[in-house]
């Protein structure tokens, strides 16, 4: 019977993207319009009194599953009622879990090409995870034990598939999600965000529900921009950083409210006022963590440290690719990189992401659920022409991609430069099939000229 409930949400997800997702932040209610109107003109005096009207809230950008969205930090939760059967959905999602490792992994590959071992790795950390979340919230006794959360570290060069795997893994588990960047964060807060924000935003993503946040994924990306190694790292004050996510990262109360914003603090009160027994604060205890980052230097550093035997290494490694050392990354490597013991040991779960060659960069056209070519030929369709690419084409735009070095990114520079002119001039003709071939890939100008010479509408004769 789980096990149905699991699948069917499986097919769910892999039917429509979103569907798994967070919810768009919800208004508030229509009852609590004047309280709004209150605390807004209190706001402005407060704002006034306090920073002499000058500076704004902050503003950062928390990338949920769904959308990037801009939204303000250290403002309270909207606390919505509405919607419980979703909000019951996704708890039984939780309480009833199910998945297999080689259920989540399967689905991940309708997306993300190769990356086996980060899906293999993110596979069996989610399921023992949510595994043992289950327990908790059917046993109570659960608690009382002894738990090591397997937070995930996921390395590897850019625009290899990183994020996409995190961002596909919570569609699929339907938990809530935020995504930051660790840039973002500062040691005090005054200046960035605090790291406590994340956990708040949680509260926030999953419509104000402390229930389900407290089981949500929390991913920070470009990780490695606060190693606080000078020489082999970036940012000296990343220390601070690493420390206040120490305390997340394992198990503490989180106030729902920002304690040092006055307006967060004020509509807390209206809205919790009469409701008596309402959680104020959010474990983080069941909260999993995933870091990512490029660690270019330290890939470099892993390299040179291994460089008697480095060639053996990578080949019995069973990776091809000759420039992948990360996977050979010891805790020592991230301490000597600038990552806080404390910090990398309570990431215990690490996994490295491949370089993607030529090959790849094909399959990901080809393949992958999310490919660009889906993209683009939805661009020229809204013109009422058909764009096709065969085969010979897309290797040679793969091989094209892969000379960028900038993982699949490097697709979408090329498809961009390669068909931008044509995007300009053939909706205005009246062409309506445009067939992509290796010919047009290496001269795309010369082709678009005798199409627009046989085009009727275009040839000036
Ligand atoms: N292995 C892959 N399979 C399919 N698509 C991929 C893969 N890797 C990257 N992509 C595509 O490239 C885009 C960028 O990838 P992603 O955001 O995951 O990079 P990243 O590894 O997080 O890089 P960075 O370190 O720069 O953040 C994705 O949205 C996806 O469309
Ligand atoms: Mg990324």
């Amino acid at each position: 019977m789980e096990d149905e409930h699991q699948e069917e949400r499986i097919k769910d997800a892999a039917k429509n993207d979103n569907s798994l997702g967070e919810k768009d932040l919800p208004d508030d209610e229509n009852s609590k319009t004047s309280n709004v109107n209150l605390l807004e003109k209190l706001r402005e005096q407060f704002t006034g009194l306090f920073f002499g009207g000058a500076v704004g809230p902050g503003f950062f950008r928390v990338e949920t599953t769904e959308e990037v969205r801009e939204i303000k930090p250290k403002q309270p939760p909207p606390q919505d009622d509405s919607g419980d059967g979703e909000r019951a959905k996704r708890l039984d999602g939780i309480r009833n879990f199910s998945m297999r490792p080689k259920d989540v992994s399967d689905y991940l590959s309708r997306f993300v090409i190769r990356q086996d071992e980060a899906k293999k790795v993110l596979s069996v950390t989610v399921c023992d995870h949510y595994n043992h979340v289950r327990r908790c919230i059917n046993d109570p006794e659960e608690l009382t034990k002894d738990y090591g959360k397997p937070n995930v570290l996921l390395l590897g060069p850019t625009g290899v598939g990183k994020t996409y795997l995190i961002r596909t893994l919570a569609k699929l588990l339907g938990v809530p999600f935020v995504k930051a960047d660790a840039t973002k964060f500062s040691e005090t807060g005054y200046v960035g965000n605090d790291v406590d924000d994340l956990v708040r935003d949680l509260v926030r993503t999953a419509n104000g529900d402390v229930e389900l946040a407290q089981y949500g994924i929390i991913f920070i990306d470009e990780i490695d921009k606060i190693a606080s190694c000078e020489e082999l790292g970036r940012d000296v004050s990343g220390r601070g950083v690493q420390v206040n996510l120490l305390k997340l990262m394992e198990d503490t109360e989180v106030s729902i409210v920002a304690p040092n914003d006055i307006t967060a603090q004020m509509s807390a009160m209206v809205s919790f006022g009469g409701k008596k027994g309402k959680k104020e604060t959010i474990g983080t205890r069941h909260i999993l963590f995933i870091m990512s980052g490029a660690f270019e230097k330290l890939n470099s550093h892993v390299r040179k440290r291994t460089s008697a035997s480095a060639i053996g290494f990578s080949r019995s490694s069973g990776s091809d690719h000759g420039e992948d050392f990360l996977h050979l990354a010891t805790t020592a490597d991230f301490v000597q990189f600038g990552l806080e013991p404390e910090f990398i040991g309570r990431l215990p779960v690490r996994v490295a992401c491949e370089h993607l060659k030529k090959n790849d960069l094909a399959q990901i056209l080809l393949c992958s659920k999310g490919s660009l070519l889906h993209q683009y030929k939805s661009d020229f369709d809204g013109y009422g022409i058909e764009l096709t690419f065969d085969e010979e084409a897309i290797y040679a735009i793969a091989e094209l991609a892969a000379a960028e070095n900038t993982g699949a990114r490097g697709l979408m520079t090329v498809l961009e430069r390669l068909l931008r002119d044509f995007k300009f001039h053939l909706p205005s003709s009246s062409i309506k099939q445009f067939p992509v071939s290796a010919e047009v890939v290496a001269d795309p100008a010369a082709h678009l000229k005798k199409m627009l010479c046989g085009d009727e509408n275009s040839c000036n004769g």
